[in-house]
């Protein structure tokens, strides 16, 4: 039996659709939203065409995996390092436009029912920019469907170290440092991520083969998906598209998984083999 189509997707989104198991989808995807500087390059424009551009992927993306019912996506918008290093020209354009995102945006992530997080150290962020993220939040607050959540100057290791920094002084108001635990749940519940499920894909676009210090901890399971298409070019099809190689995909977590050929391996060992060694 086919599963029906949600309202408001054209052909080329319903046929990938269509392809998809809706019982096996991804609880949480991850996506590194890379390429935006050569999208633009190969045009001859400058590398700020490109992060303009890359808005309509951003609102193609989050529609569609919240309408085919994902519960969380979380968007590396920018990192600790791209804050850092890049030049001062290209941070402030990042920002009006993440501003203007957030204004824009509201009406639709209320019509979606999204809810809207961010995690990065936010408090290094100029005040008018934190004041804007702070509004867009909580005017989608009351959203119970996808958790749409941004990174914004974001660092996996800032955050370990944030996680780490937050045990210790836990413990210490808990009366010192004798009462600090340290073990994979207490350090989980004292990351950015709290509150979501580690992401079951994370998808990559541009081609990089990299982390790029993104979700480190969180990622350890993750199943990798790298597509060549650019950010800029990215939509909800493309998402589909990784979610089906995602669901082709078996994951083992270190055990021995489904596949026949080893679940009985020792029983193919021929007669006469055995006892040799
Ligand atoms: C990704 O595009 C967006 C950000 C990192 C802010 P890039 O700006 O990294 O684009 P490329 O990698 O130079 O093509
Ligand atoms: C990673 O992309 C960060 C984001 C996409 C926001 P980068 O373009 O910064 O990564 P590197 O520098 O190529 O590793
Ligand atoms: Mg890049």
């Amino acid at each position: 039996v086919r599963h029906t189509v949600p309202a408001g997707m054209d052909r080329k989104e319903s046929d990938a659709y269509l392809r998809l198991d809706p019982a096996r989808l991804p609880q949480h995807i991850a996506i590194i939203m890379d390429g935006n500087g050569r999208w633009a390059r190969r045009r001859h424009m400058p590398r700020v065409a490109g992060h303009r551009a890359g808005v309509a992927a951003v609102r193609s993306t989050v529609e569609t995996a919240a309408r085919i019912g994902i519960p969380a996506l979380t968007l590396y918008a920018f990192s600790e390092e791209n804050w850092k290093k890049r030049p001062k020209t290209e941070v402030d354009f990042l920002m009006r436009l993440l501003c203007r995102y957030l204004k824009a945006e509201i009406k639709t992530l209320n019509q979606n029912n999204i809810r809207l997080e961010y995690i990065g150290r936010k408090q290094e962020l100029p005040e008018n920019v934190q004041c804007e993220m702070n509004d867009a939040s909580e005017a989608t607050h009351g959203n119970t469907g996808m958790v749409l959540t941004l990174a914004l100057n974001y660092s996996a290791r800032s955050e370990i170290v944030d996680a780490f920094r937050s045990l210790a002084e836990a413990a210490a108001r808990n009366g010192g440092l004798h009462h600090l635990k340290v073990d994979e749940q207490s350090i989980s519940e004292h990351l950015y991520t709290r509150n979501l499920p580690d992401p079951d894909l994370v998808i990559r676009t541009s081609g990089e083969m990299r982390l790029s210090n993104f979700l480190l901890w969180q990622l350890a399971y993750a199943e990798i998906y790298v597509t060549q298409t650019l950010w800029p070019d990215f939509r909800g099809v493309q998402l589909l598209e990784g979610i089906e190689e995602y669901q082709r995909r078996e994951r083992r977590y270190g055990g021995l998984g489904q596949d026949p050929g080893h679940v009985h391996e020792h029983a193919k060992v021929p007669a006469h083999a055995e006892g040799k060694h």
